[in-house]
Order: C-alpha cells, then structure tokens, then sequence
C-alpha cells in the first residue's frame, strides 16, 4: 500500500493535457492502480485522477457505496477508467458545490450538464460503456477535466462563489469530488 501525495493547485503538472496510455504497460497500470486507490481512500475521496499525483496519464478511478463526506450522495460503481472519452447527452445544466484534493478545503459552485455517456477501458482492458447522470456524472466529469489539465475553480462562474469550505456555511455540504 502506497498513499502518494497528491499535488496541489498552483503545479504545473496539474495544468497538462495528460497523454494516452498505451497497450503493453500493464504491470506498471497495476501499481498505479493500486496506488491511485490507496491514495483516494486515505484521504476519504470519492475519485481520483492519475495527473494528481503526478503521473501524466489518462487514468481516473472512482466510486464508493456510501461516503461519511457525502452522505446524500447516491452510489457510484467503483471504476477504474482510461482513456475515457465522454459524450454529453442531456445538456441541460445543473450547479453543484464541488471539492478537490488539490484544492484542500475548499468548496465552488460549479455548473455541468446532467447527462453523459462515458467510454473507456477497465483495469483487465475490457470495454466500459456507460451512461450517467447527477452526482456521478459530475464526478466523472469533473475526474477526466484533470486530464486536461483543467481544475473546477477554472469552471465557477462568479467567484463569489468560491470560498473556504468552513466559511461557506450555506454551502451544501454533500457535494465535495475527489
Ligand atoms: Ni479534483
């Protein structure tokens, strides 16, 4: 078990377009995996990209079946996904408190559509296709915008909707991500 420092907004290597991961590196994928996992749940996270703790690959995990920092929040399949691909299909959008852990204690109104289809290989190179909508769409969502170097304040639309999670007290407390 190795829980990796997860690195924080400011680092440029949280600003890259990760690259694609290629057939034939499994054993490498493999503690990866591990580790992206591992670290995710030392810090009580509900996904995790691979460019947060440093490694430039397109490669999210996420899931949980309950989450004591997001208690409302319905299951999501524990997911392991690379090279995702997403499509929206229902474009209507929808505001939601959003959390990082590389923005640590932080929350920011961030508005997204409501429903995606989203295509990728699991960690055995099967296929996974899949369609989504409310908070696990937007944790995919916002999962695959750190694999293109984007981080959800960049998507607040007014900043005063920006704020320390303990000073936001009208805040929902149930949305947080990774
Ligand atoms: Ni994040």
């Amino acid at each position: 078990m190795t829980v990796r420092m997860i690195l924080r907004m400011g680092d440029p290597r949280l600003q890259r377009v990760a690259r694609p991961v290629e057939k034939g590196s499994s054993s490498l994928l493999e503690s990866l995996l591990e580790d992206m996992f591992d670290t995710m749940a030392a810090a009580d996270g509900v996904g995790l990209a691979a460019p947060q703790i440093g490694i430039d690959l397109r490669v999210v995990v996420f899931g949980f079946d309950q989450n004591e920092r997001y208690p409302e929040a319905l299951a999501v399949p524990r997911t392991v996904l690379i090279n995702p691909e997403i499509e929206i299909t229902d474009s209507t959008e929808e505001d939601g408190w959003e959390g990082c852990l590389s923005v640590p204690g932080m929350r920011g109104l961030v508005s997204r559509p409501i429903g995606i289809r989203y295509r990728g290989l699991d960690e055995a190179g099967q296929v996974i296709d899949r369609s989504a909508s409310g908070f696990h769409a937007r944790v995919v969502l916002h999962e695959c915008d750190h694999l293109d170097g984007v981080l959800y304040p960049q998507r607040i639309a007014d900043l005063r909707d920006f704020g320390f999670e303990d000073a936001l007290g009208a805040a929902e407390p149930s949305d947080e991500l990774d």
